[in-house]
């Protein structure tokens, strides 16, 4: 298991847009860091806002070590809090979804209110003071109908994203939409993994033949290197969807951490469906018409998501093991489409569905190719695999930054 310093100096050593050392895919160490110095510090996708649908309802996530609770409370608001009771620590909901008008330990039943307020704790002696002992908040944000959260207790900066993801979401109508079909699904890969491989479409025309009806894998067509290598079909699509309202051009965060950009799908295709048809009858929030692409949207760690005219679909990333990712889907669909009327779930899911099967299988080979002393880092494609090392030097950078030891106070 390699230590903090080990692992500092791995990283300080990289050869740039090479992949990483073996260990650093696959050591107990390194995850442990990369909770630490990732997922505990920074703003992680939870679920969509549209999930918990009415007051008491609640959802639950595990982040690392952290279970945590997010949960709707009467005057509409998301909060999330860590899923742990104040009394002797229970976890109070342990069921992925539910609603509940009150947080109710099943220990000991201890009550809490919607907003982590500790209501009711049954013969507690004389002196005990409720009011010490509410559910311990962890950062929560609604951005256009997307839930994030954040366990550092200084939330890193999230302004500049809020603003972007509420003009880019606003049409998008995931608000007013409902979950359709959830999946998850655990791939045996490191996070990273699972994140370099979607950040590239080199091995879509090898993996993927159901989305690449649809998608083009052509790297200008993904936009990833920014507006001024757009290609003139994709310029074309973002003057057509911005002339009718439809906030559409590449924009990023300064050191990628984040990306949104619409593009359009392959010959006028409507959705991500066998057919190239639309997959539900009816258009999603604001949306003018069916064939508006993909507005693709991902933040690092642990997000990527397809905001379609008739449909979303958002996907959350969760480490659970230094080789092994929990990877959560969601199709989002308008609230009042009927489904066997407006929409069937398999021509609506089984796209992706397919689609994150096959990735699944490419990131376990990965993996285990990975796992042989045989493995060294090779060369990432500059012209295909740009989105892997801005992915991997975001990672790095993040990481040297965290792992460097504090400057040791002046003794005087
Ligand atoms: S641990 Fe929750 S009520 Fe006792
Ligand atoms: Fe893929």
């Amino acid at each position: 298991m390699l230590s903090q310093g080990e692992i500092q100096a791995m990283l300080a050593a990289r050869r740039p847009n090479f992949s990483l050392e073996r260990d650093l895919y696959c050591d107990e160490g390194v995850y442990q860091a990369d909770l630490e110095h990732i997922y505990y510090k920074e703003w992680l996708f939870a679920i969509p806002a549209a999930e918990l649908v009415k007051t008491g309802s609640y959802a639950t996530m595990q982040v690392g070590a952290y279970p945590v609770l997010m949960v709707k409370g009467a005057d509409g608001v998301i909060r999330a809090f860590h899923n742990v009771c104040r009394h002797r620590g229970q976890r109070i909901c342990s069921k992925e979804n539910g609603t509940a008008p009150k947080l109710v330990c099943p220990y000991h039943q201890w009550t809490y209110e919607l907003d982590g307020r500790l209501l009711y704790a049954r013969d507690m002696q004389e002196g005990f003071d409720a009011s010490k002992y509410g559910l311990k908040p962890v950062a929560c944000r609604e951005v256009g109908g997307m839930v994030f959260v954040c366990l550092n207790p200084e939330p890193p900066a999230f302004d500049l994203l809020e603003e972007k993801l509420s003009a880019y979401l606003a049409p998008a109508g995931l608000k007013e939409a409902k979950v359709a079909f959830s999946s998850t699904i655990i791939e045996k890969g490191n996070w990273k993994l699972v994140m370099e491989n979607n950040r590239e479409c080199y091995h879509c025309g090898g993996s993927h033949p159901s989305l690449c009806r649809t998608y083009s894998d052509s790297p200008t067509m993904t936009a990833m290197e920014g507006p001024w290598a757009a290609a003139p079909e994709i310029l074309a699509h973002w003057n057509r969807c911005e002339g009718v309202g439809l906030p559409s051009r590449f924009t990023n965060h300064p050191k990628m951490q984040w990306r949104l950009a619409r593009i359009p799908l392959l010959n006028n295709a409507e959705s991500y469906t066998m057919s190239t048809k639309r997959a539900v009858t009816k258009l999603m929030g604001q949306m003018p018409f069916f064939d508006a692409g993909s507005l693709l949207f991902y933040h690092y760690p642990n997000t990527w998501n397809h905001f379609l005219a008739d449909h979303a679909i958002v996907f959350r990333v969760l480490p659970i093991s230094p080789t092994e990712t929990q990877v959560t889907t969601k199709w989002l669909v308008p609230k009042d489409a009927v489904e066997g009327v407006d929409y069937d779930l398999k021509t609506l899911t089984e796209v992706w569905i397919n689609t994150n099967d096959e990735d699944r299988q490419v990131v376990e080979e990965n993996q285990k190719g990975i796992l042989s002393p045989a493995y060294e880092p090779g060369p990432y494609s500059t012209l295909q695999e740009e989105g892997v090392i801005q992915f991997v030097d975001w990672y790095a950078e993040m990481m040297l930054d965290r792992l460097s030891p504090r400057p040791a106070m002046a003794a005087e």
